[in-house]
């Protein structure tokens, strides 16, 4: 399909070439200046590109046209910011008027017409169900109500990979990680684990494949009913697997025989949610919603698919980096056994005094964020930025993969893997210094920054404290594959395996 896809582009740009010449986004058609920007074709503009890689070609190409770059995607204006000061302008100071979500074709599949929180334009839905996500189920409180959930979880994965190891035998990370978070964030999310007839990773990969890539429908309209990329049919198919699952868990919640395991210790969010089937989720408000079937189904998408892979992806890369650099292993491991011993596993309530892990954490998501191209922002005004005009529904792509290897930031080993530069340092990843953010910044920041990072912390200390790891076949730590793979989230392409010994004592 790439090829195919590929070849479309070349017919229609050399035919396109021969129309029209290259023509450069300088002005507007009110003359009015735009930021600087690659020369573009007739209906593609710049999609030719992008290639396999987007967020590395927007990199190389922003080193020529500067921080605020002007593209466009089809017919759509793109502008991407690719400096701190810029995000800064875009993501703070003038955050209301980007603050909105463009209309895509992902989430009116995927999330009923973009029913759901992270996909949906900026205005009073997306407060109430933003207000009333953070309240059942990504505030600091509630998050700390699933302190259990994380240490049963981590257990029972430490037991698991601790069988595996005496027989010297090389384990898939990728795989237990993905499923620990799984488990942690089921739990969280529906109040139990999923059965085994339940396979959410393959739809979730789908989603957030589905979700980032350039869908080519999105950005030249004209073409949207041949579905030349097959994303179409795709689509159907994910949102179908993905509804049938909650429609199922709806049902039996309805009919009183969910199997749900920790219904003492706390509500978990599906079943307020569903408690709530067919009443206003806002009562005391001006503006009523009432949430029905298909706003609890794609509530639910964006749960699942922005806490499951995005968690595992950041975990899933910080374990790589250690494994290339031993010395950081060490140093990490140096750590965790001077604040807890070897006599113990990590409990939650360490994680504070970990500083070292706290510098390893930020490192790693300066290098991989884990949506690089954070999710798309619109504009929702015309407006001019540092002279530069953006018109009204303007695409925004901020590019925090550029952003972390910028050597003016962060000096010439921009590329290198080194935590001790956050030593002394008061850069933090929440959102207020703009040089490092891994979950985005203003409005539409990550609301479940608190709940990935308390988790990808626990399971990145437990796993590098119970254990010494060594890399497969006597591979070299600099042999080990860093290839990415795009999607809105963009993880390691192959998976990631190393052979586990364990380390404590008893
Ligand atoms: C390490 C883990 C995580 C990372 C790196 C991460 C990163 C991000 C990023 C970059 C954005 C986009 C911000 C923007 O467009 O400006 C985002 C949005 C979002 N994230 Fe996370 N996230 C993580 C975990 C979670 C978790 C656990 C949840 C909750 C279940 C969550 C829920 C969301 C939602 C709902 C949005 C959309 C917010 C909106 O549009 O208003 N994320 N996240």
């Amino acid at each position: 399909m790439p090829s195919t896809l590929a070849l479309f582009f070349v017919l229609l740009g050399t035919l396109c070439s021969f129309i029209y010449f290259f023509r450069t986004p300088t002005n507007n058609k009110n003359g009015r200046k735009l930021p600087p920007g690659p020369p573009q074709l007739p209906i593609i503009g710049n999609l030719h590109i992008l290639g396999n890689l987007p967020h590395q070609s927007l990199h190389r190409l922003a080193k020529k046209y500067g921080p605020i770059m002007s593209i466009k995607l089809g017919y759509v204006p793109t502008i991407v910011v690719s400096s701190a000061e810029a995000a800064e302008l875009f993501l703070k100071v003038h955050d209301v008027v980007f603050a909105s979500r463009p209309k895509v074709q992902s989430a009116d599949y995927l999330t009923c017409g973009a029913k759901g929180l992270a996909f949906t334009e900026y205005g009073s839905y997306w407060r109430t169900v933003r207000k009333w996500c953070i309240l059942h189920l990504l505030s600091a409180s509630k998050v700390e109500c699933f302190t259990l959930v994380r240490k049963e979880e981590t257990v029972l994965l430490v037991e698991s990979v601790r069988k595996t190891a005496p027989e010297a035998k090389t384990l898939n990370i990728s795989q237990q990680v993905g499923k620990v978070v799984e488990a942690i964030m089921s739990r969280v999310i529906f109040g139990r684990r999923m059965d085994d007839e339940i396979e959410f990773k393959p739809l979730i990969e789908e989603t957030m494949y589905l979700a980032g890539v350039f869908n080519l429908s999105d950005y030249v309209p004209l073409l949207a009913p041949l579905d030349l990329q097959g994303l179409k049919r795709r689509l159907k198919r994910t949102s179908n697997g993905l509804h049938a699952i909650f429609d199922k868990l709806i049902d039996e919640h309805e009919q009183g025989s969910t199997n749900t395991e920790e219904r003492n210790s706390y509500t978990d969010f599906f079943h307020v949610m569903v408690s709530l089937l067919n009443t206003p989720m806002n009562p005391t408000d001006k503006e009523q919603y009432i949430i029905g079937r298909e706003n609890i189904r794609a509530i639910l998408v964006d749960m699942v698919a922005a806490s499951f892979d995005t968690t595992t992806t950041a975990i899933e890369w910080t374990l790589s980096e250690l494994l290339r650099h031993p010395r950081v292993m060490t140093c990490l491991q140096q750590e965790l056994e001077t604040v807890i011993g070897r006599n113990r596993m990590v409990e939650e309530a360490d994680l504070p005094k970990l500083t070292y892990l706290d510098m390893v954490v930020k490192e790693s998501l300066r290098l991989h964020p884990v949506a690089p191209l954070l999710i798309p922002h619109e504009s929702t005004e015309d407006i001019t930025v540092t002279g530069y005009f953006i018109p009204k529904k303007s695409r925004i792509v901020v590019n925090t993969w550029s952003i972390g290897r910028d050597p003016k930031v962060w000096s010439d080993n921009a590329e290198e893997f080194f935590p001790e530069r956050f030593e002394d340092s008061s850069i933090d990843l929440r959102g207020h210094d703009f040089q490092l953010i891994p979950f985005g910044a203003g409005r539409r920041g990550c609301p479940g920054m608190q709940l990935g990072l308390t988790t990808m912390r626990l399971i990145i200390a437990q796993l590098v404290h119970c254990f010494d790891w060594e890399l497969p076949n006597a591979m070299l730590p600099n042999e080990l594959d860093m290839t990415e793979k795009f999607g809105l989230s963009v993880p390691r392409a192959e998976h990631l395996f190393a052979k586990p010994t364990y380390r404590l004592v008893g």
